[in-house]
């Protein structure tokens, strides 16, 4: 009698043990599950500065931080939509101003896709060595067109990027949907 108690007694300390173990890999998940679905629910609030509004425009920052005649290279947030939902990622474009005039180019070789890189006065893709000029123009290498410019504006005195990805080995700049 006393052993058989004994073992009624072990079964269920290996229940309730269990179940303790059960219930802290649900709670486990629980919380993991919750704070990804949380990150997606509430990302917009936690967004740097630079995270897309509404319409797509990323802020750049100030134009007067902005070094006159040079290859600036400067990294954006944008918003994406991947068909599950929006996240965001981290771009770089090389802004280059001149006077009055602001010029923006996506950092993505339209070859195969490499970053784009500054030379001096050129740009360059090291992954197959094609060249542009700080208009975007090809200089030469196996890039099928010139730099990709993207659309700008200025506000107040901030610069912001309309940043859009490009059909990549193609001759004709198309936007990627
Ligand atoms: S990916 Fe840039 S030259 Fe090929």
């Amino acid at each position: 009698m006393s052993v058989h108690n004994a073992t009624e007694d072990n079964n269920t300390e290996r229940r309730s043990f269990l179940g303790v173990i059960a219930g802290l890999i649900g709670a486990g998940i629980s919380a993991v599950l919750g704070v990804t679905i949380g990150r997606f629910a509430v990302s917009p609030a936690f967004s740097t500065g630079g995270a897309d509004d509404a319409k797509g425009w990323t802020d750049i920052g100030p134009l007067a931080e902005i070094e006159e005649g040079k290859l600036v290279k400067k990294n954006v947030i944008v918003s994406q939509n991947a068909g599950w939902g929006q996240f965001n990622s981290q771009k770089a474009v090389w802004v280059i101003k001149k006077g009055d005039k602001v010029t923006i180019f996506t950092a993505v070789c339209p070859h195969l896709g490499c970053t784009v890189n500054a030379k001096a006065e050129e740009f360059i893709c090291a992954c197959h060595d094609s060249k542009w000029d700080v208009a975007g123009n090809s200089l030469g290498g196996p890039t099928p067109r010139g730099l990709d410019s993207l659309e700008h504006k200025i506000e107040g005195d901030v610069l912001k990027v309309r940043y859009q990805d490009f059909k990549q080995g193609i001759t004709q700049k198309e936007v990627l949907s």
